[in-house]
């Protein structure tokens, strides 16, 4: 399978990374390399060939709680469920020199054939959730038809409508 992002290595130029979230931005510079050792998350990255980080994304497995989902796709689920498997992108941002040229839907797009083909073929998964940075962030993903789910404050795009993009 082929996909638009490498995994975060030494040779990537982390430290200049700004994407104008000073969370994102640190998360990139000092903690993705620990998360990646401890198995907390995955982490992808867009570059050249200069290694300049473009843009990057995480992923980690999760689960929701079956009473947050719409009532349309809780009628569908076996009753004996209560916590269902989900994908966390758990971290989106695209650095401030190459906003505005399509990168973000790019990333997203790489982490969402990668959520799939992992549900596919290896580890079962009925969404992918994201978890917005802001406002803005969660407009970002409502283009995309994420829907926000109540009291926990993340989005959820269902692996049934993933799958409609890759088949
Ligand atoms: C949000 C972000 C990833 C978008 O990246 P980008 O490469 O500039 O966006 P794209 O060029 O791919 O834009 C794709 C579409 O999303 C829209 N969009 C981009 N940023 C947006 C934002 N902050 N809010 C709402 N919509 C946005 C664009 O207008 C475009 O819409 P169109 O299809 O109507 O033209 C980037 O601005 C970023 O890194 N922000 C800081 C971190 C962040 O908020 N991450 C989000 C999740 S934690």
């Amino acid at each position: 399978m082929s996909y638009l992002t490498s995994t975060l290595n030494n040779a990537h130029n982390k430290k200049d990374f700004d994407c104008g979230n000073q969370l994102l931005n640190n998360y990139l510079h000092t903690q993705a390399k620990q998360d990646i050792k401890r198995r907390l998350s995955a982490c992808f990255v867009l570059s050249d060939e200069t290694e300049v980080v473009k843009g990057y994304y995480t992923l980690s497995s999760s689960s929701i709680q079956k009473e947050l989902l719409p009532a349309k796709i809780i009628s569908k689920l076996p009753p004996s469920y209560h916590s269902l498997p989900a994908t966390l992108l758990g971290r989106l941002a695209v650095n401030n020199s190459f906003k505005g040229q399509r990168l973000g839907e790019l990333l997203l797009l790489d982490a969402l054939k990668r959520s799939f083909h992992v549900s596919l073929s290896s580890i079962g998964s009925m969404a992918v959730i994201v978890d917005p940075i802001d406002e803005a962030a969660e407009r970002f993903y409502t283009k995309y038809d994420f829907i926000l789910l109540p009291e926990c404050g993340k989005m959820f795009l269902a692996m049934e409508t993933v799958a409609q993009l890759f088949h």
